[in-house]
């Protein structure tokens, strides 16, 4: 039920040198309080972390939203962070913006607990008027509205793992 490739290994790896060397600049020697969206962040995080020239910390939290190929709009948070953000400089590791309901909850969850900064780092943004105002600092690509599975992206938790991005099509 692939319909087609729509980034490749090779594109998807060769963009990411190019988000690091952003994400290096902009915070120029300051520590990075990474935080991944889990689970589909964990292969974008990984692999452009270890890119990273700066000071990292890692810390996860996990919302549940999606079921099937459509979100519920009801965001959970189903795991809490680890560490304390108070001051801290937080980069936001996110798979794919579509809505953005997600990012505005963890926006609001963390707004009351003094984080110094706040910025996102996401693979893909869906070219959607409903979240034009998540603002996404460090983005991979952008995309049509298509439901897409790979490089961390699931569906009912499968194809994480595919090292590409394809859009799924239920009707082939
Ligand atoms: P949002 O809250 O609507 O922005 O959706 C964010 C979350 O929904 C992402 O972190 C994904 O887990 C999931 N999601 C949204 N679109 C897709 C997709 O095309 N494929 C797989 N998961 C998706």
């Amino acid at each position: 039920m692939i319909d087609r490739v729509l980034l490749s290994e090779e594109r998807i790896q060769t963009r990411l040198d190019e988000v690091a060397r952003e994400i290096d600049a902009l915070y120029a020697g300051r520590e990075i309080h990474a935080v991944g969206i889990l689970k589909g962040s964990v292969f974008f995080l990984t692999d452009v972390l270890k890119r990273l020239r700066s000071t990292v910390v890692v810390d996860f939290l996990q919302v549940r939203s999606y079921s099937g190929t459509s979100s519920s709009g009801n965001i959970q948070l189903i795991r809490d962070l680890s560490m304390d953000i108070q001051g801290k400089d937080v980069l936001l590791f996110e798979d794919v913006v579509d809505t953005g309901l997600t990012l505005r909850k963890i926006l609001d969850l963390f707004e009351s607990r003094k984080p110094r900064s706040v910025r996102i780092a996401a693979l893909l943004k869906k070219d959607l008027p409903e979240n034009r105002d998540i603002p996404v600092e460090f983005l991979g690509f952008t995309i049509g509205p298509e439901f897409v599975i790979g490089y961390g992206l699931d569906l009912d938790e499968k194809y994480r793992n595919l090292p590409y991005v394809a859009i799924w099509d239920p009707s082939r």
